[in-house]
C-alpha cells in the first residue's frame, strides 16, 4: 500500500468523511451575514475551533479541508489550528485553487486557477501539517453548457494539480462539481456529470498521477433546481451509483460527495441510500460543507460564548453523516 494510498483511506474509511470547512473569506462573510455575525478573522476562528473541539471529530471526521487563512490560526489554547485537528485523529487539508474566473472564449462558463506558483505553496502547506488539498472546478448546465472547451481545460487543470500535490506527498482531492442551478431534468445530470468524471480520469491519468491515492469529490445525481423532475432519493441513489460506475477506475480508493445545496437532510439522507445500494467497491462518503455546519452556524449566532449548544447540534449531524455513510441512518434515529 503507497503512503497516499494510507493517507486516503484514514481520510474515508470505517463512516468517516470529510468537514469542508475551507469557505474562502468572500463565501464565509455570506454564510456570517445570513446569521447576522461580522466577518472578522477572530469571529471566524471562533466559530471553527468550537466546531474543531467537538467530540465527533474523533468518530466520524477523517480529514478537515481548510482555508488559507485558517490554516494559519492559533486557537484559544495556543495550538496551531492543525494541532487540534489532528489531536482528535483526523488528517488536516488545504483547498489550494484560487476560486472559478470567466472562461475565456466561453464567458458564461468557469476556469478555477491557482496552477502558477502551486508547487511552492504546496511545500509551505506541508509544513504546516497539511496531507490532503482540494480543488475544485465547476461547471453549470444549460442547453449549449458545460462545453467540450470547459470540460476539457477544468479537467486539464484538476490533473496538472492532481500531479503537483501527489509530488508533494499530499493527497488531491479531486472536485469536479455540476451545479445544481437550472431546470435540467435528473438524466441530463447524469449524462453530464458521467461526461464530466470521465474527461477528469483521461487526464488524471495522462499526468500520470497515482488513481490509488486520489479522493474523488462529485455531486450526486439530482434534478437542477427549478426542475419539474422530482426524483425520489432511491433514484438519485441509482443514478449516482450508476454514474460512478461508468465513470470512475477501480483504483480509485473512494468517494467522498459534496452537499452542494441540498439540505442536511436530504444529504444524509441520500448518502445512506447510495450506501445501501453501493454495488461497487468504492468507499462512498461525504465531504459536506453546508450539510454539517449550517445548522451549528445557526446555533452559534445566537451566543457566540455558548459552545456546548453549537457542539451538540454539529456532533448530532456528524453522528448522522456517519451512519449514512455505513447505511445505517434512519429517520428514526435522526429525531431521536
Ligand atoms: P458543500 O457541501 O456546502 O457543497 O461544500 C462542499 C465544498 O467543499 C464545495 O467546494
Amino acid at each position: 500500500m503507497s503512503e497516499l494510498n494510507k493517507i486516503a483511506l484514514k481520510i474515508i474509511s470505517n463512516g468517516k468523511g470529510i468537514l469542508a470547512a475551507d469557505e474562502s473569506n468572500g463565501t464565509m462573510t455570506k454564510r456570517l451575514s445570513a446569521v447576522n455575525i461580522d466577518s472578522t478573522p477572530e469571529n471566524r476562528l471562533t466559530f471553527r475551533e468550537t466546531i474543531f473541539s467537538s467530540d465527533s471529530m474523533n468518530e466520524c471526521i477523517g480529514g478537515v479541508i481548510l482555508y488559507d487563512e485558517t490554516i494559519k490560526q492559533i486557537t484559544s489554547s495556543g495550538k496551531s489550528i492543525p494541532d487540534l485537528i489532528s489531536s482528535s485523529g483526523a488528517v488536516p487539508g488545504i483547498k489550494v485553487d484560487t476560486g472559478a474566473k470567466p472562461l475565456a472564449n466561453s464567458f458564461d462558463e468557469k476556469i478555477t486557477e491557482g496552477l502558477d506558483g502551486l508547487r511552492e505553496r504546496l511545500k509551505k502547506y506541508y509544513e504546516l501539517g497539511a496531507r490532503f488539498t482540494k480543488w475544485r472546478g465547476v461547471y453549470n448546465i444549460s442547453k449549449k453548457y458545460p462545453s467540450k472547451l470547459a470540460i476539457h481545460s477544468n479537467a486539464e487543470a484538476l490533473a496538472r494539480y492532481s500531479a503537483l500535490v501527489q509530488e508533494c506527498e499530499m493527497v488531491p482531492i479531486v472536485e469536479p462539481e455540476v451545479l445544481m442551478d437550472g431546470d435540467h431534468s435528473s438524466e441530463i445530470c447524469l449524462t453530464k456529470t458521467t461526461e464530466v468524471i470521465k474527461k477528469c480520469f483521461e487526464k488524471l491519468i495522462l499526468h500520470k498521477v497515482d488513481l490509488s491515492g486520489m479522493i474523488l469529490k462529485p455531486n450526486m445525481i439530482l434534478a437542477g433546481s427549478q426542475s419539474k423532475d422530482k426524483i425520489s432519493n432511491e433514484e438519485v441513489s441509482q443514478k449516482t451509483i450508476e454514474c460512478l460506475k461508468n465513470s470512475v477506475p477501480i483504483e480509485v480508493p473512494g468517494i467522498a460527495f459534496l452537499s452542494g445545496g441540498q439540505s442536511e437532510l436530504e444529504a444524509t439522507e441520500n448518502l445512506n441510500l447510495i450506501n445501501k445500494n453501493n454495488n461497487t467497491k468504492f468507499i462512498m462518503t461525504y465531504s459536506y460543507g453546508r450539510a454539517l455546519q449550517q445548522s451549528a452556524l445557526k446555533i452559534w449566532s445566537k451566543n457566540i460564548k455558548d459552545r456546548v449548544a453549537t457542539q451538540n447540534t454539529f456532533n448530532h449531524r456528524a453522528k448522522m453523516c456517519s451512519l449514512a455513510a455505513k447505511g445505517k441512518w434512519s429517520i428514526e434515529i435522526e429525531n431521536k
